[in-house]
């Protein structure tokens, strides 16, 4: 009898939602699949409840888990990121032989990823840290995957990945991204994006209530309809059926009784970090991210709304055309956002020798994503044309799309300025536009003043060299590189 008769092919440990959603989409391709839990009940739950959908092998112990598998294992782990994950390594890894491979797909910080690589590494196991994108019903119906990590172990898995994975015009979302923690960074700038966005819909929201005065159902006809033009995504679709939900207590818009505080788990802060750290201008992700920030000074908030001085949203001069004004502004800002974040993920590339392919990226999230959207398929369309691009907004197609936007962007900038509406998003990938198109910006003055107070040195326009004027001295010039 051969080492894989009545094994399974993969194993899922950590059954919650996602992993059990996982597994059971694994399953409903005729993968026969060993699944565990720490908390064994939950493992019987999950047999009671799907065991009957696919060949599932239920595991009360972790010796029995790996025991169920075969060789070389393979091992997805779906458990909270950070200290849980490093648990579930240390337990399986005297239980592994070499070779064998252990797959975290949570939302795992990349750092991270790498330093369990290397520990797996040195206990001869293969480790791959892998982005899933999609919630609850695309781990079970179809995720956007971003693996990363050793290739060998990569060509394990592919089949049953590539097979679970959401396909868009028969292309599956799911390609190898690079080794190491590539994978969980490509997810990172995945979900800064969501961030941005998502800020993004909630500045459009803000504008038109506040501004336009219309209510929920009002805006959610116009997301839908937005929906059907250049704007046509996931989360463009989902805001008109949040608008349009009725609240079954009041019988009024379910929107208008959540609360103003928005949360968050940390990948938008990671990614913002990452850029700074990169020195890359990510002003659309940083800026969502200090939105909701600003969002949980709720009570603070509550106190300055009745000190601190300014207009009144809705009391002031709108434009004709202000709703269409706004969907301009929110494509435009879209498109500063997602260059700024696919320039974050080529210096990344570069700084960690990752060769990452960023329009096979773009292609992997046309579909099972929070962020899919046609849009993607324009910046596929840009890398497969121009190959590695400094920043999406030189390509024509984008380059056009801004240009033409632009007038409504800065309309619609200016309004929100007069009547005191926040729009930290769309005004600052505004700024991030006018500055990246200025061919000589005011850094000259802020060398300038640097070599004041701490001799840093300057460059010339019109020599070679690095120089330092002495200042408080006799105003002379010095060369400091000769
Ligand atoms: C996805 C999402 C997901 C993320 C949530 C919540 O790709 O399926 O990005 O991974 O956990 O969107 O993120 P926040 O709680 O930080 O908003």
């Amino acid at each position: 009898m051969s080492d894989t008769a009545g094994k399974s092919r993969i194993g899922v440990t950590g059954l919650a939602v996602m992993g059990a959603n996982l597994a059971r989409n694994i399953a409903s391709r005729g993968v026969p699949i060993a699944v565990h839990n720490r908390t064994t009940a939950k493992t019987r739950e999950f047999m009671e409840e799907f065991g009957h959908e696919g060949a599932f092998t239920g595991s009360e112990s972790l010796e029995e888990f790996v025991a169920a598998l075969e060789k070389p294992r393979r091992i997805i782990v779906m458990v909270k990121a950070g200290k849980p994950v490093d648990g579930v390594v240390a337990d399986l890894t005297p239980l592994l032989d070499e070779g064998d491979i252990i797959i975290d797909a949570g939302n795992s910080h990349f750092p991270d990823t790498v330093r369990r690589t290397e520990e797996c590494a040195a206990n001869g196991i293969r480790f791959m840290g892998i982005g899933v994108s999609g919630g609850e019903e695309g781990a079970l119906k179809g995720p956007s995957i971003m693996p990363g990590g050793d290739e060998s172990a990569y060509a394990e898995v592919e089949e049953i990945l590539t097979s679970i994975a959401a396909v868009v015009d028969g292309t599956p979302c799911c390609v190898h991204v690079g080794p190491g923690g590539a994978g969980h960074y490509v997810k990172m700038v995945h979900n800064g994006i969501e961030y941005a966005d998502i800020q993004l819909i909630a500045e459009a929201y803000d504008l038109l209530t506040h501004v336009a005065g219309l209510d929920a159902p009002a805006i959610a006809a116009i997301f839908e309809e937005w929906n059907s033009g250049d704007l046509e995504s996931f989360l463009i679709e989902i805001t008109a059926k949040v608008l349009a939900k009725k609240d079954e207590k009041t019988d009024g818009p379910l929107v208008d009784v959540i609360v103003d505080r928005a949360e968050q788990k940390g990948t938008g802060t990671w990614t913002a970090l990452d850029a700074l750290g990169l020195g890359i201008p990510l002003t659309g992700i940083t800026e969502a991210v200090f939105a909701r920030g600003l969002s949980a000074l709720r009570d603070e908030r509550k106190a300055a709304s009745t000190t601190l001085a300014g207009p009144k949203p809705g009391e002031g001069e709108n434009p004709d055309s202000l709703v269409d004004d706004i969907r301009q502004a929110l494509y435009a800002s879209k498109v500063v956002a997602y260059a700024q974040g696919f320039a974050q993920m080529r210096a990344a590339s570069k700084a960690n020798d990752w060769d990452l392919d960023l329009g096979a990226m773009a292609t992997i999230w046309r579909g099972g994503c929070i962020i899919r959207a046609q849009f993607l398929n324009r910046i596929r369309d840009a890398y497969a044309e121009h190959g590695d691009l400094e920043n999406l907004l030189m390509v024509p197609y984008f380059t056009e799309a801004v240009a033409n936007a632009q007038d409504a962007w800065r309309r619609v900038i200016v309004t929100a300025t007069q009547q005191g509406v926040a729009i930290p998003a769309f005004s600052s990938s505004l700024s991030y536009y006018d500055g990246y198109r200025r061919e000589r910006g005011p850094a000259n003055l802020i060398q300038g003043l640097r070599d004041f107070f701490g001799a840093h040195t300057y460059l010339r326009t019109d020599a070679e060299g690095s120089f330092h004027t002495r200042w408080g001295q006799d105003g002379t010039e010095v060369r400091t590189d000769a």
